[in-house]
C-alpha cells in the first residue's frame, strides 16, 4: 500500500483539477505539527511548529507545486516558468522533471541560498541569474509567460494557493480545532493567503467553530506591508524573504484584517537567534526565513500580546538545509584532533 497520496488525492473534494488530469504529486503535505515545549515554556502559550522542511522539496511551495503542474500538464504546454528566492525554483524544478515538463527559473544573482541552487541545477531546470532583486524577477517572468506559451507557476497563478491552503486544513484536522493565532513569515504573501483561505473554508463548512488571527511577520529590512508602501531595495540574512513588492499585498491584508490579527517586522538579529533557538533547544533545523515567524512569536509575546494559555501555530516553511552557509557561519571547528580517547575526553571537558 502506497500510504499518503500527495494533497490533491487528500483532499480530492477540495482541490479541483482539470477533467482526466493526471496528478503530478511527490507525496507533498501530512508534515508534522509538532509541540515545541520550550517555546510553550517561553510564552506561556500551547505552541506548536507546522514543519514544512519535511515536503518532498523541503518547502511549504510543494503544497502548490502540485496543483499548478497538474494544471500545466493537462494544458498541453511543454514549459513551465517562475521567479523565485530559491524553494519555487527548487519545487518547480522537481515537480516539472516528474512531469516531464521543461523549467526556467528566474532568480535574483547571487541571493539565493546554495541548497535551493542545488536543487534546480540537479533537476534540470534552466537557470538564469538575473541582475535584480526578486521584484524585477517575478515582473520578468509574468511578462514572459504573457507573450510565449510557457505556463507562470509563482503563486499569483491561483492554483497554487489552492494547494496551500491544505496546510491549514491538516492543522484544524490535527487539533480538531483551529489554533487562536497563526504565525507565518511573509514574503511575496501567498502564503499567508492561502493559510486564511484554507482556514475560513473550514469554518464556512462547519468543520471548525473558529479561525486564528494572522500574525505575519517580515524581516526589518524587507518589510513592505508592515510600512505600508514597497521597499526598493529589500535587505535581510533571510533571502527567501527578500522581496520589497508583495504579489498578494491586498489579500493578505484583509487576512491580517479580517483575523484580528497584525503585521510586524523583526531583525536579522532576533531571526537568527531564533534560527538557533529552534535548532538547539526545539530539535528542528529552519532556514533562517522559516525562524521569522518564531521570531515574531517571541517579540508578539514579549509585548504582552500573545494571551497566556492560547494555542499557537507557527509555520516554519523550509528546511534549514537549504542553506548550510549560514549554520556555519562562525561555527567551524578547524583544528584536527589526534587519533586518541584522552584528547577526545580532553576537547569534552570530560576529564
Ligand atoms: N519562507 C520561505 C522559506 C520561503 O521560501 C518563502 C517564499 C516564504 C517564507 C514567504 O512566503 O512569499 O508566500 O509570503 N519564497 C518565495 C520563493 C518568494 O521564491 O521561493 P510568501
Amino acid at each position: 500500500k502506497a500510504g499518503w497520496p500527495g494533497i490533491i488525492n487528500a483532499y480530492a473534494s477540495r482541490i479541483p483539477i482539470p477533467e482526466g488530469a493526471d496528478v503530478v504529486t511527490l507525496g507533498e503535505g501530512n508534515t508534522p505539527l509538532l509541540a515545541a515545549p520550550h517555546l510553550s515554556q517561553l510564552t506561556g502559550a500551547t505552541v506548536y511548529l507546522k514543519v514544512e522542511g519535511a515536503n518532498p522539496t523541503g518547502s511549504f511551495k510543494d503544497r502548490g507545486m502540485t496543483v499548478a503542474m497538474t494544471h500545466a500538464r493537462a494544458s498541453g504546454l511543454k514549459a513551465v516558468i517562475c521567479a523565485s528566492t530559491g524553494n519555487t525554483s527548487a519545487s518547480a524544478s522537481a515537480y516539472a522533471a516528474r512531469a516531464g515538463l521543461a523549467t526556467a527559473v528566474l532568480v535574483p544573482q547571487g541571493k539565493i541560498a546554495l541548497g535551493k541552487m542545488a536543487q534546480a541545477v540537479l533537476h534540470g531546470a534552466r537557470i538564469l541569474q538575473i541582475d535584480g532583486n526578486f521584484d524585477d524577477c517575478l515582473e520578468l517572468a509574468r511578462k514572459t509567460a504573457a507573450d510565449y506559451p510557457v505556463t507562470l507557476v509563482n503563486s499569483v497563478n491561483p492554483v497554487r494557493l489552492v494547494g496551500q491552503k491544505s496546510a491549514a486544513w491538516e492543522i484544524c484536522d490535527t487539533l480538531g480545532t483551529a489554533p487562536d493565532i497563526h504565525c507565518l513569515p511573509v514574503g511575496n504573501a501567498g502564503n499567508i493567503t492561502a493559510y486564511w483561505a484554507g482556514y475560513t473554508e473550514y469554518a464556512a463548512d462547519g468543520l471548525v467553530e473558529n479561525t486564528p488571527r494572522m500574525f505575519g511577520f517580515q524581516a526589518a529590512g524587507a518589510a513592505p506591508l508592515v510600512h505600508g508602501e514597497p521597499v526598493k531595495t529589500p535587505e535581510t540574512v533571510a533571502t527567501a524573504i527578500r522581496v520589497g513588492s508583495p504579489a498578494s499585498w491586498d489579500s493578505a491584508v484583509k487576512a491580517q484584517r479580517a483575523s484580528g490579527g497584525l503585521f510586524d517586522a523583526v531583525t536579522d538579529e532576533k531571526i537568527l537567534a531564533a534560527y538557533r533557538l529552534l535548532a538547539s533547544k526545539e530539535g528542528v533545523f529552519v532556514e533562517p526565513a522559516s525562524a521569522t515567524s518564531v521570531a515574531g512569536l517571541l517579540v508578539a509575546s514579549a509585548d504582552g500580546r500573545i494571551p497566556r494559555g492560547s494555542t499557537v501555530v507557527c509555520t516554519v516553511t523550509g528546511h534549514g538545509l537549504k542553506d548550510p552557509g549560514t549554520a556555519l557561519e562562525g561555527n567551524v571547528e578547524v583544528e584536527p584532533l589526534s587519533v586518541d580517547p584522552r584528547a577526545v575526553a580532553a576537547a569534552l571537558e570530560l576529564s
